[in-house]
Formats: C-alpha cells, sequence, structure tokens
C-alpha cells in the first residue's frame, strides 16, 4: 500500500473542510427552510443545536478520523474488534452517496442558472415568468440530468486529483473568492430601500413561533446537513490531518465558518425578498424562481444574478467533493482501486442513483413517497433522520465506547473544563437532545 496522503498546509486543510461545510446547504436550503419557518427563532434553534450538537459532533469526528488514519469504516474497529460499530462507517459511506445523488441534481440547476445568467438567456425569460422557466426545465428529462452530469463530472475530476492536489487546491482558491462575494452581495442587497424588513425577519424573533412542532427538527437537520456532520466526511478529511494541526481550532473554525456563510447569505437573500415584497415562505423554489425575479428588478441586478449563481455552483462542488471522497477512500483502501478509477466507478453509480431525482418533477412527478416527491423525499429523510440517527450513533461511539482518556486525548480537551464540557455534551446532552427531538417529529407527523 502506497503511503496515506495528506493535507500539505493547516489553512489548506481549514478551507477544504468549511469548503464542505459550505454548500447549497447554507444558501439555498438555509433560505427557505428559514422561511418557511419563521426566521429569526429558527436562527436562534439553529444556533443553539450548532453548539451544543453540531460543533461536538464535528470535534469527535475529526478525532476519529485522524486517530484512524484510516478510511471511516476503520475509524470505527480501531479497536479491533470486528464489532457492530463498522456499520457506522457503513452508513456513512450509504449516506454520503445518498446525499449525492440528489444534491447533484440541485447543484445542475444552479450551473445551468449560472450559465443562463452569465450569457443573458436567463433574463431574456422574464416575459415567460420564473415561476413557468423553472418549472418547465425541471420537468425536462434530458436537461436536468445533463448538468447533473456536468457537476458530478466536475467533482469525478477534482477527487480524482487527490486529496492535496485535487481537493485542497480547489478549496483554496474557491473558499476566499465565495467568502468576498457573498458579503458584497449582502452589501448590496442591505442597500435596497426597503430592506429593513429583511433583516427584522432574520434578526428580530417572533417567539410565538417555538409553538409549532417542526420548528425544532428543522433547526436540527439544517444544523446537521449545513455543517455536514453525520455522515463521516469530517472522519474522511479528518484521516489525512497530521498529527501537530490543531484539531479543536480547526473544529471551531468550521462552525464559525459554516454558520457565518449561512447568517450572510441569509443577509444577502432576505432583505431583498422583503424590498420586493415576495413572499419568504417560498419553499425550495426561493432560489430559483424568486431571486431571479428579484435580480432583475434591481439596479445591477443581472451581474448580481450572474455572480450568485456562480457562487451557489462553486459552494455545491466544493460539498460534493467532500462527499464523494468518502466512497472512493473506501474503494481506493479496500478495492485496491486506483484514486482514478475509484472516482469514477462512484461518480457514474452515484450519477444513476441520481436519476429518479433528476426526473421526480416531470416523468416521475406522481411518484409520492410520503407528501413529497422523490427528490424532496430523499432530501427530508436523510436530514431529518438519517443524519440525526448517525449522529446519535457517532457520539455514542465516542462518548461510551471510546475509553474516556482516548476521547479526551484524542481530541486535544485533555481534564480541563472545556474537556469535560464537550464529554457531557457527547454523552448525555447531544444523544438526549437529538431523541427528543425525533421522537417530538415522529409524534407530531
Ligand atoms: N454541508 C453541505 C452543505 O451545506 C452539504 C454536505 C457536505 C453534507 N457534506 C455533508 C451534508 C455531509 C450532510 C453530511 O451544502
Amino acid at each position: 500500500m502506497d503511503q496515506r496522503e495528506q493535507w500539505a498546509s493547516r489553512h489548506g486543510f481549514i478551507l477544504a473542510t468549511i469548503g464542505a461545510a459550505v454548500g447549497l446547504g447554507n444558501i439555498w436550503r438555509f433560505s427557505y427552510v428559514a422561511g418557511e419557518n419563521g426566521g429569526a427563532v429558527f436562527l436562534f434553534l439553529y444556533l443553539l443545536c450548532v453548539l451544543f450538537i453540531g460543533l461536538p459532533i464535528v470535534i469527535a469526528e475529526l478525532a476519529l478520523g485522524r486517530r484512524a488514519q484510516g478510511d471511516v469504516v476503520a475509524a470505527f474497529e480501531h479497536q479491533g474488534d470486528q464489532s457492530l460499530w463498522r456499520y457506522v462507517g457503513w452508513l456513512g459511506v450509504v449516506g454520503a452517496i445518498a446525499i449525492l445523488s440528489y444534491y447533484a441534481v440541485i447543484a445542475g440547476w444552479a450551473l445551468k442558472y449560472f450559465v443562463g445568467a452569465a450569457t443573458g438567456t436567463l433574463w431574456s425569460k422574464a416575459a415567460e415568468g420564473y415561476g413557468g422557466y423553472f418549472k418547465t426545465f425541471i420537468a425536462n428529462t434530458g436537461e436536468p440530468i445533463a448538468w447533473q452530469a456536468a457537476m458530478l463530472g466536475a467533482s469525478v475530476y477534482i477527487v480524482a486529483g487527490g486529496v492535496h492536489k485535487g481537493i485542497e487546491t480547489v478549496n483554496r482558491w474557491l473558499m476566499p473568492l465565495l467568502a468576498i462575494i457573498i458579503v458584497v452581495l449582502a452589501v448590496f442587497s442591505l442597500s435596497l430601500p426597503g430592506s429593513a424588513k429583511g433583516l427584522e425577519f432574520l434578526f428580530a424573533p417572533d417567539w410565538s413561533v417555538m409553538a409549532k412542532p417542526g420548528v425544532y427538527v428543522a433547526a436540527l437537520g439544517q444544523a446537521f446537513f449545513s455543517l455536514g456532520v453525520g455522515m463521516a466526511v469530517f472522519v474522511t478529511y479528518g484521516s489525512y490531518m497530521p498529527r501537530n494541526f490543531p484539531l479543536l481550532t480547526s473544529a471551531v473554525g468550521i462552525a464559525i465558518g459554516d454558520t457565518l456563510f449561512a447568517i450572510v447569505a441569509g443577509m444577502a437573500i432576505f432583505p431583498a425578498v422583503f424590498a420586493f415584497d415576495i413572499d419568504p415562505t417560498a419553499g425550495p423554489e426561493l432560489t430559483f424562481i424568486t431571486l431571479p425575479q428579484i435580480f432583475l428588478q434591481m439596479p445591477g441586478g443581472t451581474l448580481a444574478g450572474a455572480v450568485f449563481f456562480f457562487l451557489l455552483s462553486a459552494a455545491a462542488l466544493t460539498s460534493m467533493v467532500s462527499l464523494l471522497e468518502v466512497p472512493v477512500a473506501i474503494a481506493v483502501h479496500r478495492m485496491s482501486l486506483r484514486r482514478w478509477h475509484a472516482a469514477g466507478f462512484a461518480g457514474t453509480i452515484i450519477f444513476l442513483l441520481g436519476i429518479p431525482s433528476a426526473m421526480s418533477f416531470g416523468l416521475l412527478a406522481n411518484i409520492k413517497i410520503g407528501r413529497h416527491g422523490i427528490l424532496d423525499a430523499i432530501d427530508a429523510g436523510v436530514s431529518n433522520f438519517l443524519l440525526p440517527v448517525a449522529g446519535i450513533l457517532i457520539v455514542f461511539y465516542v462518548g461510551w465506547k471510546l475509553e474516556r482518556s482516548i476521547a479526551l486525548g484524542e481530541t486535544e480537551l485533555g481534564e480541563g473544563w472545556l474537556g469535560i464540557c464537550w464529554y457531557w455534551l457527547v454523552r448525555s446532552v447531544a444523544p438526549l437532545a437529538i431523541s427528543v427531538i425525533l421522537l417530538q417529529s415522529a409524534s407530531a407527523m
């Protein structure tokens, strides 16, 4: 076996992990879930979930990975045992593939909008209305699949390039650029007359929303999805981490970077939504129907729109890369495939699995799972169920199965008060809180 690859630099590593965290979840998903769930109260609950559940899991995942110096499955069999815990690793692999299958479809929509906005075809469609435009596009069979394939192809290409030359390099370029773009867009949006109402929606809580049963699971699911925890991405990324990288600082950096990105994206989107008197509860279509309308009415909006959809596509790409790396690492280690072959193989399977999602607004629109179409059902099932359940298993493993001294040593927390706090969160608070929220949402269904 050749030498395990490693990240070349600390800040390359941190940018790659932030690239994994920042994606469609921060822009497309955050804006519509926050819009549907009352804005500020949702944001408040979401922040609590990030701080007390998400961040402790990020720390646990990175520590598990760095300790294993192997793939996700190896991370759960490190005590030399062939116990059932291995399947938590496999659950991560299956979950990463499931997420990527539909994520690539939405990323493809973003890419189409970027190309359309940059070449001007998007803006020439204003007369037919963006609702009709978007619905006609996603109801098509070939086109969404072609854009999905393009995004997956790009991810395969980057992952095939390797951890350092592929993943790290792309993130080092893209992530700082995306941070600048989102801040510029927010400033632009805040300068619109009437934007204050958007800020109010996002930051002034209407506490009556707390009585809505769905808001808790929405906040928890969003925290998991947006950070990118639960599916072993950070276990895999942590396994390429040299011993001398600061684990705790990295974890805190991921949580802060991801959260700031979502909040600033909210400050770009909601002021514009309210300035043009548009309903924030539009749902998943907010990004693709509502925003183009807004861009068209804004001075300089066509440029801002092109930049926005570039941001969305690029952020999606760096997250897709992180998800793809999970099965690729497995295939490289367990099937002794070359990286190129592993990436192509995994990419092809994920592409095929994603086709029903791509067609779920057209030919397959009549197939419903519960109330949802195929794509929405997988998204809701994964975020609001699979991720939290995998999260419980991970904290359980680290909190109850791993020895205390190993857990506190690997995370660099030690026996100080921070270490004690983290350990208590991982052993009791996080599994309890996740269980309560899951049960509450199940009973509300
Ligand atoms: N966090 C990414 C986003 O916000 C998506 C993502 C990447 C993800 N890796 C993940 C979600 C692992 C869940 C689990 O778009």
